[in-house]
């Protein structure tokens, strides 16, 4: 695998590709990001990984300091998986000035759910996704469902600015209690990793309550706020909606129940399509 740290350096590595398949993440990689580089594999002519941990989708009192670096490791296991190009920019070579232009997602879209609980938070991920689709000139771009809200921004992102992307999204990745994988993860002490699948039996016992024809969405949100206040979690949301748009569920279209609790002080996200 080769790895570069400039976009000239990527630009020219690139060359002689013409489907780059691509696969962006802020590193300290897990099962879960490997996945997506393993169904990246057999859909361009060249398998592109970025690592870059991007400030501008970090509100001032989140963990962009102390978020997890590990690009050595990240690389052996990016190797292991059979990836050819590894793009790790620093700070300096993707913002070399401040980012002064930058994209301002549907308000609607970002506004709800993590916006709400991130503002901002929509905004640094959409200007740093299409800088890197840029630099890397993706051909197809894969990301998880386990951000649901930011795969759906990103999807409309790509097709109001016409970018010549497929976005393509890939099922989430758990531990074999049910916890998504998660870089945070690593934040939790083992005791609350014991608790710390509650989040997806909470969100799964809601999503069964829907498909054996409950209707009453407002109470099975509460109920399973309920339930994660009850163990000691601080939820911010739990939401059933509709998987096209995120707007307010109606029975007869396709629906996901999404959740975001803080356990301690690490924050999950979790969500399951109905
Ligand atoms: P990061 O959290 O590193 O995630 C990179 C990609 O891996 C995202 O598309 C995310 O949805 C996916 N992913 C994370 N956990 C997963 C799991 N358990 N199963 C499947 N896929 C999983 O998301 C970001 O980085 C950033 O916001 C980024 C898009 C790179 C922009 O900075």
């Amino acid at each position: 695998m080769r790895i570069v740290h400039t976009v000239a350096d990527l630009r020219q590595h690139l060359r002689p590709f013409r489907h780059p398949a691509v696969v962006p993440t802020m590193g300290n990689l897990h099962a879960g990001h490997l996945a997506l580089v393993q169904a990246a594999k057999p859909l361009g002519d060249v398998t592109v990984a970025t690592i870059f941990v991007n400030r501008l989708q970090f509100g001032p009192n989140e963990d962009f300091d102390t978020y997890p670096r590990t690009l050595q490791a990240d690389c052996a296991q990016l190797e292991a998986a059979g990836c050819d190009l590894l793009f790790a920019p620093s700070e300096a070579e993707l913002y070399p000035q401040p980012q002064a232009f930058t994209v301002q997602p549907d308000p609607v879209l970002a506004g709800m759910l993590e916006g709400q609980h991130r503002p901002g938070f929509f905004q640094g991920v959409c200007t740093v996704v299409l800088k890197l689709l840029a630099c890397t000139q993706a051909r197809y771009a894969l990301f998880g469902k386990k951000d649901y809200q930011q795969l759906l921004i990103i999807r409309h992102m790509v097709r109001q600015f016409a970018l010549p992307v497929d976005i393509i999204g890939q099922n989430t990745c758990r531990d074999a209690d049910g916890l998504a994988m998660s870089s945070r993860n690593g934040y939790l002490s083992p005791q609350q990793r014991k608790q710390a699948a509650l989040l997806w039996h909470t969100l799964n016992t809601c999503a069964q309550a829907v498909r054996a024809g409950g209707t009453h969405f407002a109470e099975l949100e509460n109920q399973a706020l309920q339930t994660l206040r009850d163990a000691g979690w601080m939820p911010d949301y739990v939401a059933i909606r509709r998987q096209s748009d995120l707007q307010a569920p109606q029975i007869g279209v396709p629906l996901v129940v999404l959740g975001a609790a803080r356990l301690g002080s690490t924050r999950l996200i979790d969500n399951l399509e109905i």
